[in-house]
């Protein structure tokens, strides 16, 4: 592995229950859970290191889970980990620019957690890939980070107890362009542009994110 993989691995193992938290679970049970069939078919695009897919496994036993995911480091990590209920399939694959790895209308859901902003062409993702794999009633959960005030991002990044001086900026701003890569008006126009209707939504998980449950249109 990678140190750079390393380094990745270990911020997401650290960091998912900081949005994958009491307020996301709040949504799903009362946005995204009433929704689904009683044996939903899932797939996780971009699962990382697998901690959300094997929290849906322990939530939902009748579940089909699968997740795809470019990056080695972390399909082996999603394929070590334990899960409560149903193992999900994992497949390494690059899915932006090519065909996700599922049939046409199989899917009940759909989920992406801090990956679309990183495709240069959510249109086609979202048009193409997401509405093609989906059911005629599937849905698609968006986790994704929106531009926030530099001040209020920087400041609020901050605060880490005991840092030195020297370095808060530098982790500060470590990954201020990716989290700052669009607006909550960019998001809103992609969705449009893509005919992804807003079903439900919420702010609440986390400062800098939102969450969308997205319906083709
Ligand atoms: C920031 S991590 C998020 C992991 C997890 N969804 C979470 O929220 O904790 C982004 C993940 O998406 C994967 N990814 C990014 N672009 C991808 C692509 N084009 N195809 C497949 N996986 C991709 C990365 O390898 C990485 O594991």
């Amino acid at each position: 592995m990678t140190q750079r993989d390393e380094r990745a691995l270990r911020r997401q193992l650290e960091r998912y229950t900081l949005r994958f938290n009491d307020a996301f679970w709040l949504f799903w049970d009362e946005e995204v859970a009433p929704v689904l069939p009683p044996a939903p078919v899932i797939v996780d695009v971009g699962p990382g290191p697998g901690l959300f897919l094997r929290d849906l496994s322990e939530r939902l036993p009748d579940a089909t889970l699968h997740g795809v995911d470019a990056n080695e480091a972390m399909v082996e990590n999603a394929r070590a980990i334990d899960y409560a209920g149903p193992v999900p399939s994992l497949v390494l694959a690059n899915v932006e620019g090519s065909p996700l790895p599922y049939d046409d209308g199989s899917v009940d859901l759909l989920t992406m957690a801090a990956v679309l902003h990183g495709f240069d062409d959510p249109f086609s993702f979202l048009r193409e890939q997401a509405a093609r794999v989906l059911k005629p009633d599937g849905r698609m959960l968006l986790f994704d980070w929106f531009r926030q005030p530099m001040r209020e991002y920087v400041e609020r990044r901050l605060i880490e107890p005991g840092e030195p001086e020297e370095t808060r900026y530098e982790r500060a701003l470590e990954q201020f362009r990716i989290h700052n890569k669009y607006t909550l008006d960019d998001w809103l126009w992609v969705f449009a542009q893509s005919g992804m209707r807003i079903e439900a939504e919420t702010s609440e998980p986390h400062p800098f994110a939102r969450v969308w449950l997205l319906r083709p249109e």
